[in-house]
């Protein structure tokens, strides 16, 4: 078998220089991908077109020598595949008809997700036939209390506050929604790597305003259920746990939840992975968006500082969250070099 040395670093093999992706790499800040994304209605469109799917998963790797593929999908997709309406609007972000106490026993009854994610599966299978050999293929999904977010609280917020107060005020239908979701989640990441992808992610982007508590019962059992239910499938199933805003609960999430490698948000600090996790974990990140959208020298200085402070452990360079739409390319051509090649 070809060496794909991101996989290889999931799996616990440090490399001589970090493998790369980019957090969102398809996306917005690439005039081939408004191109495509021009011809389409809608987004979710766009999620269930294998033939556009595939071609704007691609387009990154065209542009720039990275070591993965990310399927091109949202965490926005299990919802909808679950009955509950979800849209995407201009300069909005996510709308979703919210979810009520009442309404979550019916989710999933009408139809069955898997038949409705069929045309993202058609796409990873796509996708492995056209990779080369020593490219990660990557599969996700959005982790149980992420998604809950946006079913509770119908769009993004900054304190996810609707959701928080459902959680506590009805927590027989919060325990409810949390299982659909890990059952759900299990299913499409499972489909997901018998399709083809090498590694799977968790995006808990919204792992932040939850004392530990709340932590860990909203994100840390639901994501350990994850990742057992996957392995109990796909035994030796490579995992990626993106926590977003953990902060102290980081290295709890890292040993109770199972995953092989953590992601680390861009505020996490540079010393903490050396203080605080396991030499043997692989870590992932942690690049600020904003330093790809300024480049210049302190764009070099932190590149530098992030490979030598993750220099004695499995590393994969990434952002520490998603690239944004106004990133320059030449900006990510010189950070894909320059992580290359020193
Ligand atoms: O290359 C890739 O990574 C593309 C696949 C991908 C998308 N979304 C495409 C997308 C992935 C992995 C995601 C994950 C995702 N989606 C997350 C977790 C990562 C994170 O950023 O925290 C979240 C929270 C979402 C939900 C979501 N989808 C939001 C909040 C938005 C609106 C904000 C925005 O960036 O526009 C989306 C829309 C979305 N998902 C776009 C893309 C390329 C832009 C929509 C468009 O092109 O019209």
């Amino acid at each position: 078998m070809t060496h794909k040395p991101l996989l290889a670093t999931v799996l616990g093999e440090r490399q001589e220089r970090p493998p790369i992706w980019i957090m969102r790499q398809a996306g917005r800040y690439l005039p081939e991908y408004r191109e495509v994304r021009s011809k389409t209605t809608n987004f979710l469109e766009l999620c269930y077109t294998p033939e556009l799917a595939t071609e704007v998963t691609l387009q990154p790797l065209r542009r720039f020598d990275l070591d993965a593929a990310i399927v091109f999908s949202d965490i926005l997709v299990i919802p909808d595949a679950l009955g509950q309406s979800v849209r995407f609007e201009q300069g909005e972000g996510p709308v979703l008809d919210p979810v009520s106490a009442e309404s979550i026993a019916g989710l999933g009854k009408d139809k069955d997700a898997l038949d409705h994610l069929a045309p993202v599966l058609e796409t990873v299978r796509r996708l492995r036939a056209a990779l080369a050999p020593d490219k990660t293929l990557i599969g996700f999904c959005g982790s149980p209390w992420t998604v809950a977010t946006y079913m509770i609280g119908g769009r993004g917020s900054t304190d996810q506050a609707a959701a928080r107060l459902f959680a506590l005020r009805h927590p027989d239908a919060f325990a409810a929604l949390i299982d659909v979701l890990v059952q759900t989640s299990i299913d499409y990441l499972v489909a997901q790597l018998e399709a083809g992808a090498d590694v799977v992610q968790l995006f808990e982007s919204w792992a932040l305003n939850l004392d530990d508590d709340a932590f860990a019962s909203r994100v840390i059992e639901p994501n350990r259920r994850i990742v057992a239910g996957v392995r109990a499938r796909v035994p030796n199933a490579a995992i990626i746990g993106f926590p977003r805003g953990a902060a102290g609960n980081l290295a709890r999430y890292a040993a109770e939840t199972g995953v092989n490698a953590l992601g680390l948000d861009y505020a996490t600090p540079l010393d903490f992975a050396g203080n605080h996790l396991p030499t043997s974990l692989p870590v992932q990140g942690n690049l600020d968006p904003l330093r790809l959208v300024a480049g210049g020298e302190q764009l070099d200085a932190r590149v530098d500082a992030i490979i030598g402070a993750f220099a004695d452990r499995p590393h994969i360079f990434n952002l520490g969250h998603g690239i944004v739409p106004e990133t320059p390319i030449e900006h990510v051509a010189r950070l894909v070099q320059r992580v290359k090649n020193g």
